[in-house]
């Protein structure tokens, strides 16, 4: 239920954005179309009690895009559910990071057959995976009765693939392999009520030479800065409290503003600036930045902001520097460092999470050591730890030096341990300070407590009032435990 006070905070955010100059997007013929398929899908299914279910791999960027296949799955007339068994239409979104998860887009698409066979539901299996032709081949000969295989970029013709099978019982194979351009206006049915991820860009020009994402989701494309922007204060008007940035290189970011006279060209700090003008947001996160991006005028608008979160994701994937060069990541150990120095001098309370691949072909115990230094010396909050999975068609995959199975996962053991005390030791000093949280709802484990988590990514649980949930507290934290720290609400 609304409350008037959680009425009259929306309305008076929605006031103080629509003095924020942006431009209104205008709908082009495409999106027109697009809208006319949605509509008539809708019709075909009235009247029918119709259930989508929707699996999502991989990172915050599919989860964005399996938020937009549901609100086009939504209005065309399929209500949500999380059983696999009893859905009329299951979406598979796949990722392609690591062996692992596709290992796991296999098993899936198996054990949906049989729900196919019972009740004839339909079956689309998409995203990055989908843009590997060793993938396409396998799935194709195998797995002949997918109805829809969709690319990263033809994620916004889901309709007009799903209106193919609907009216023709076609099989629909619609992948491309050139950038899509970036498409404004899909319907977007979001996760979470309070915290909601906005694209800024897609693609990525980095090539690392581990990683398969350059291949299979192209090249960057920023959106417009008022698209972005009329996003966020949408959202803001919606009564959500927390942005997160999504791009898979955000500090590239260039967005051209509307066209004529008042078109303009802003970076990643530019937009962070707007963003943080947006009445109602609170909290701003940002993933992922690359070291090498990452310039000063972005420290100068974090440092400024009372809403940009002050631990920043940082990957650093190794930290030797030999490693670093043959990963094609264009910074030594020492430049991060420097970086890591130059923000916390900027930023005193600055923390910092990161992403590290052990097992890089050619890694030797030396650079693995390198590796540990820079997490002792930064002293992480977080770390994402990744066994390095070869990827078809990088050229990490064809070096000849790949590490063994058992140093990879003997090495990934002793990483994992160091971190953990990190962590345990760094959750000590949080006691006595205190923190700005958004209050997610109740604590699954304790139903009298309620929740949230620190910038740092932290869970807290509390005492208070059911009304604070959605709202953001401070909370000083009083003890910590292995998993949580427990706090007190001070304001
Ligand atoms: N093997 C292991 N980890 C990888 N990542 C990307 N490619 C690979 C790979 N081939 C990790 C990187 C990246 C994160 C999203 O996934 O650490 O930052
Ligand atoms: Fe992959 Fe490197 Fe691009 Fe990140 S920056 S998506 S690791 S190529």
């Amino acid at each position: 239920m609304e409350t008037e006070v959680i009425k009259e905070q929306k309305k008076h955010i929605s006031e103080e954005n629509s003095k924020i100059e942006s431009s209104k997007l205008v709908p082009d013929a495409e999106h027109r179309e697009r809208v006319r398929v949605i509509k008539e899908i809708s019709e075909i299914n009235k009247d029918k009690e119709l259930y989508y279910c929707i699996l999502t791999m991989g990172c915050k960027l599919n989860e964005n895009d399996s938020e937009k296949l549901s609100g086009m799955a939504e209005e065309m007339g399929y209500k949500k559910t999380e059983e696999i068994g009893s859905a009329d239409l299951y979406i598979i979104n796949t990722c392609c990071v690591r062996q692992n998860a596709e290992e796991k887009v296999f098993g899936k698409i198996g054990e949906l057959k049989r729900s196919k066979e019972k009740s004839g539901s339909i079956i689309a299996v998409g995203g990055c995976m989908m843009q590997e032709p060793h993938v396409i081949e396998k799935l194709n000969k195998s797995y002949p009765y997918i109805d829809v295989i969709f690319g990263t970029h033809t994620l916004h013709q889901f309709a007009e693939d799903l209106y193919k099978v609907l009216t023709n019982k076609e099989k629909v194979r619609n992948v491309i392999d050139i950038d899509g351009k970036i498409y404004e206006g899909l319907p977007v049915k979001r996760e979470d009520g309070k915290k909601a991820s906005v694209t800024i860009m897609n693609g990525c020009n980095n090539f690392c030479s581990y990683c398969i994402v350059p291949y299979v989701r192209g090249r960057e494309r920023s959106r417009k800065p008022e698209d972005i922007l009329n996003e966020v204060k949408e959202l803001a008007s919606e009564g959500y409290k927390e942005i997160l940035l999504l791009g898979q290189n955000v500090n590239s970011y260039v967005g051209t503003g509307a066209e004529g006279e008042t078109a303009k060209t802003i970076n990643f700090a530019g937009l962070l600036e707007e963003i943080d003008k947006v009445e109602g947001i609170e909290i701003i996160k940002f993933i992922s930045p690359h070291p090498k991006d990452f310039k000063d005028d972005v420290i100068e608008v974090i440092a400024k902001s009372s809403k940009i979160s002050k631990i920043i994701h940082i990957p650093v994937q190794s930290g030797s520097t030999k490693v670093l060069e043959e990963m094609n990541r264009k910074y030594s150990k020492e430049q991060y460092l420097e970086l890591i120095s130059k923000i916390k001098a900027r930023i005193p309370e600055v923390s910092f999470s990161t992403d590290i691949i052990v097992g890089f072909p050619g890694e030797t115990e030396e650079d693995f050591e390198d590796t540990l230094d820079v997490v002792r010396k930064v002293n992480y909050e977080q770390v994402y730890m990744f066994i390095y999975s070869k990827r078809v068609g990088t050229p990490a995959a064809e070096r000849e030096c790949q590490v063994e199975e058992k140093v990879k996962h003997e090495r990934f053991n002793r990483l994992k341990k160091l971190v953990d005390n990190q962590v345990e030791a760094n959750n000590k000093k949080y006691i006595g300070t205190v923190h700005k949280i958004l209050v997610e709802g109740y604590s699954k484990n304790n139903e009298e407590m309620l929740t949230g988590r620190t910038d740092s990514n932290k869970v807290v649980v509390f005492q208070g009032e059911e009304t604070i949930i959605g709202q953001v507290v401070e909370i000083k934290i009083v003890s910590d435990h292995k998993w949580y720290l427990k706090g007190d609400v001070v304001k």
